[in-house]
């Protein structure tokens, strides 16, 4: 895992940070395309680097209606609108190389209350659970520094300790969608 994630930050840097990069330039392990689910899309900003990084995606999630006519007019992209809380990614098992995932940050931002996982706008739930449902080979999260600042640093320990054991449901923190330890 580790070091699927290096090749692939250093593909992306190597893209991303290189505008005259070849445009055929494609991030593949063991020769396939890289395939990627984003969730929390927004207008597309990271999706967009991400492709034009090489991958290609499977499917990108968001529930604004303007969002997604964006993303609908500017890309060839399968845009689905919905909550991101609705969906079962098992159909995606195994098949996914990258989860990306804007998710909200209001509920960490120095700009409110940094109320965290006490939030109901906090969908980190959600995103935990497509990662246990999927299984992909990396994720990329796009957040705020007020995620790892003092106030919610409880909540982030516990968003990293449920990445670093995706088998584990866990104990619950408030929300249903993580049961009780068995
Ligand atoms: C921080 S923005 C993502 C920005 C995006 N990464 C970009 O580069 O433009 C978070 C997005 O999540 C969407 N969102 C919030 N809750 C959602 C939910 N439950 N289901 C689907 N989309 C949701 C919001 O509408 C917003 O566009």
């Amino acid at each position: 895992m580790s070091r699927v994630c290096h090749h692939l930050l250093s593909r992306c840097q190597q893209r991303c940070l290189n505008p005259d990069a070849p445009q055929w330039l494609s991030i593949s392990v063991g020769g396939d395309e890289m395939k990627s689910l984003e969730l929390f899309t927004g207008a597309g900003g990271m999706a967009l680097g991400l492709e034009r990084a090489g991958f290609n995606h499977e499917v990108v999630v968001e529930w604004d209606s303007d969002s997604c006519a964006t993303l609908r007019r500017n890309t060839r992209w399968s845009v689905l609108q919905v909550d991101v809380r609705s969906l079962d990614f098992t159909a995606y098992q195994g098949r996914i190389d990258l989860i990306a995932s804007g998710v909200p940050c209001q509920p960490f931002s120095v700009a409110g209350r940094r109320r965290g996982d006490s939030d109901a706008r906090d969908m980190f739930p959600a995103f935990l659970s497509a990662v246990r449902a999927v299984w992909p080979k990396s994720i990329l999260i796009e957040n705020v520094s007020g995620l790892a600042g003092p106030m919610c640093h409880p909540y982030f320990e516990y968003i990293k300790l449920q990445l670093g054991h995706p088998t584990f449901e866990g104990i619950s923190m408030r929300h249903g969608s993580d049961t009780k330890a068995g």
